[in-house]
């Protein structure tokens, strides 16, 4: 498919209809290397990643799980289940911080170039991918027990796994109406 092709019609998959293969080492390895290549004023690569796998995917669900003892069995299994929806999930931290020249939100939307761009090279490898926040992303206590360090935040999990249907569109936005000329 013509790139022009790919991103007029790119899709995210839903993470709860993905299913194995994931990428093997070597792939996730090429899948970070073309998300971290993005704009990135004063070279400062304000992100990392958190890899869930495996059966370490399992313990990431207990984790989360254990935090809310008194939720309903079914989001409990929800929280249980989280990562196990994806072979891959990608935890996308924002490291963020203030800096002499580089204001913090040009560094945040640096990080969102690369979950976005995090997609495109799941894609590209071909494998299906959507970017989920959800609460863990909110929740100090799930960031600790995920593996944030102090001043690190989640940009969002990016889930990729292999796609198991075809995808209907969804709306989207009318551009024209997002366009204004500039006159003075
Ligand atoms: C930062 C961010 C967080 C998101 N978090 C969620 C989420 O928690 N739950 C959800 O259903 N969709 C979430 N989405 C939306 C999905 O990633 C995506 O927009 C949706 O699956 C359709 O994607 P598409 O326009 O790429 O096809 C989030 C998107 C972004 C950019």
């Amino acid at each position: 498919m013509e790139l022009r092709d790919y991103l007029a019609t790119r899709r995210s998959h839903p993470a709860s209809e993905m299913a194995a293969p994931g990428p093997d080492d070597a792939t996730i390895d090429s899948m970070l290397t073309i998300a971290s290549r993005v704009p990135d004023h004063g070279k400062l690569a304000p992100w990392r990643f958190i890899l869930f796998e495996g059966e370490a995917r399992v313990a990431a669900g207990a984790a989360i799980a254990a935090l809310r003892p008194d939720q309903s069995e079914r989001l409990a299994e929800a929280d249980r289940n989280r990562f196990t929806r994806a072979p891959l999930v990608v935890g996308v931290v924002s490291t963020a911080a203030p800096h002499a020249k580089i204001p913090e939100w040009e560094q945040e939307l640096a990080v969102g170039a690369v979950c976005m761009n995090l997609i495109h090279a799941a894609n590209a490898h071909g494998f299906v991918a959507q970017w989920l926040s959800e609460w863990p992303t909110y929740d100090a206590d799930a960031g600790r027990a995920l593996g944030l360090k102090d001043g690190e935040r989640f940009a969002g999990f990016v889930y990729i796994g292999t796609g198991t249907r075809e995808l209907t569109d969804r709306v989207r936005p009318d551009v024209p109406s997002l366009v204004t000329h500039f006159a003075a």
